[in-house]
């Protein structure tokens, strides 16, 4: 789409690229291919492994001393259960993508006839053997295969191998999402028996990391030089905060901020720009965000988040999923610490989280707001504790994570009071057992510790009031809320047991405390 601007000429798309096969180079890639290696490209979703991958075999394709093609493996997700039927369709897909991808000279001759579970090493050795440079294969979305007819492609791979150069691909790479070591767990080994992977004659696994601060100025200033209009350095450094350079968090901030949000090229693009970008993206909630939080059902990837979110510690969680949930890219483990990835994430996630609860929601009276729309806080406690007493007890078997059910409905009741005119800022500290929210509307802030008082150990307010404070001390605020979700058995019902007092915290502030 083409943007017109009164002011000044056509708009360009935006398009913008960071060159992608260098970003390979850091790894050593060319010495891969050089010493005829088999390895692993892995790194979370859309992080740029297919681009830069295309760009590698563009490149060794021009040097004139490799034929190097992309091809894919996705088109065998459709027959998990049909191994011959798997192995055409990718034959057939690799076909079609040679055709546009090279020259005619470079083509392989036509695959040749062979049984079910040896038509992908049958089609190599052809090609290999037929080539006239060395064949460098490159094999993305491994992870679309499963089960047997992934264990067979592996078999097929590692039982070519050491007919390479001459009648196999002299150099080939696998790329997904997981490292090798996962292949051995899909394949049906266990990793704790030490049961060689299938294709353990991968000599390396290597990973692309997310661009860095400074390659996302230089990024977001291609478009600065071409049409003219500025990025505030603020706002350079607001989409660096957000994305943490997740390449296309990057790519899709910008685009949606220099395309429908600041369309006069004069004007520069600051941070409220860059927040209203991310606002969109959330809401629009397009292909990379649902993927990854289609991911928040399965079980192992809420082993890791349901505790990172309540602020639990995370000893107990298998070192499995947390490495499964650190290859799909949620979290990072940079510095020994465990974060969910980005401030996007931050905030997608535990709004994927709440919109069954929220969807489930009754209709709300917004009693909560002042003459000149205002949030009154004391308002707002009447009309929560109201909300609570009425619906709370129902609404928790809405909630997908069950250990944080009452924070997931307590945010879906925030969401519906912002109703698009606030936001909800959420903190996560390991270890602390507590959840930390900033209620921004209009100028006034509220801010509120939630902790939850399970059997066995004692009343949780003491270490909550000291924390409240750490928090306000950081906000700058005088006053905030510590709500105890008590979720010990044989309570009476909510309805029952809801209270509110005021308490004052070791530093001497007067704050609410709920009892939920
Ligand atoms: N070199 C680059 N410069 C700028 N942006 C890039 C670059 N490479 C990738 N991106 C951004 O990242 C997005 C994803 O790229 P790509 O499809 O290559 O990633 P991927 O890791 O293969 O994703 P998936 O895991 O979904 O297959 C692109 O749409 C683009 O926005
Ligand atoms: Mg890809």
């Amino acid at each position: 789409m083409k943007f017109f601007n009164t002011a000044g000429p056509c708009r360009p798309e935006y398009h913008y690229m960071l060159p992608a096969a260098a970003r390979l180079r850091e790894e050593n890639v060319m010495r891969l291919i050089e010493t005829q290696s088999y390895f692993v490209v892995h790194a979370p979703r859309q992080t740029g492994k297919t681009t830069a991958m295309l760009g590698l075999a563009q490149e060794l394709t021009a040097s004139g001393k490799y034929t190097a093609a992309m091809l894919t493996l996705e088109l065998g997700a459709g027959l998990p259960d049909d191994l011959g039927g798997a192995e055409r369709a990718i034959l057939a897909d690799w076909r079609q993508s040679i055709a546009h991808d090279l020259p005619p000279e470079l083509h392989p001759p036509p695959w040749p006839k062979s049984e079910e579970g040896q038509q992908i090493s049958a089609a190599l050795n052809a090609w290999a053997l037929h080539s006239q440079r060395a064949l460098v294969v490159l094999l993305d979305e491994i992870d679309a295969l499963q089960n047997h007819v992934l264990i067979s492609v592996l078999r097929q791979l590692r039982a070519g191998y050491p007919r390479r150069p001459r009648s196999f691909p002299a150099a080939l790479a696998l790329i997904g999402l997981r490292d090798v070591r996962d292949y051995k767990v899909k394949s049906g080994g266990s990793p704790h028996q030490g049961t060689t992977s299938p294709f353990n004659i991968a000599v390396r696994s290597i990973t692309l990391r997310n661009f860095t601060e400074g390659e996302v100025a230089a990024l977001l200033q291609q478009h600065t030089a071409e049409t003219g209009q500025p990025f505030t350095p603020e706002a350079l450094a607001h989409v660096w905060h957000l994305t943490r350079g997740q390449p296309w968090l990057v790519n899709a901030l910008a685009k949606v901020a220099v395309e429908e949000l600041v369309n006069a090229l004069q004007q520069p693009v600051d941070v409220p720009d860059i927040d209203a970008a991310k606002e969109l993206l959330i809401l629009r909630r397009q292909t990379h965000l649902d993927q990854l939080t289609d991911k928040l059902r399965e079980p192992r990837v809420r082993h890791v988040i349901e505790p990172l979110l309540a602020g639990a510690s995370l000893n107990n969680i298998p070192l499995d999923d947390l490495e499964y949930v650190t290859d799909l890219g949620l979290i990072t483990r940079e510095y020994g610490g465990v974060r969910i990835a980005n401030p996007i994430y931050q905030e997608v996630i535990p709004r994927t989280l709440t919109i069954i609860p929220e969807a489930s929601l009754p209709t709300i009276h917004p009693t909560w707001l002042t003459a000149d729309n205002q949030l009154d806080p004391d308002r707002l406690l009447a009309a929560f504790l109201d909300f609570w007493r009425q619906h709370g007890q129902p609404l928790l078997k809405s909630a997908p994570y069950h250990e944080i059910a009452p924070h997931l409905v307590l945010m879906a009741f925030l969401h519906r009071v912002m109703n698009g005119n606030g936001t909800i800022e959420r903190e996560y500290a390991i270890g602390s057992r507590r959840m930390d929210l900033l209620v921004r509307y209009g100028p006034v802030r509220l801010a509120l510790e939630l902790k939850v008082w399970r059997d066995g150990v004692k009343d949780p307010a003491v270490e909550g009031l000291g924390q409240l404070d750490s928090y306000l001390d950081g906000l700058g605020l005088p006053t905030g809320w510590l709500v105890i979700f008590d979720q010990r058995s044989g309570l009476p019902e909510i309805a029952e047991r809801v209270t509110t007092e005021q308490a004052t915290t070791p530093a001497g502030r007067v704050v609410t405390v709920i009892r939920a």
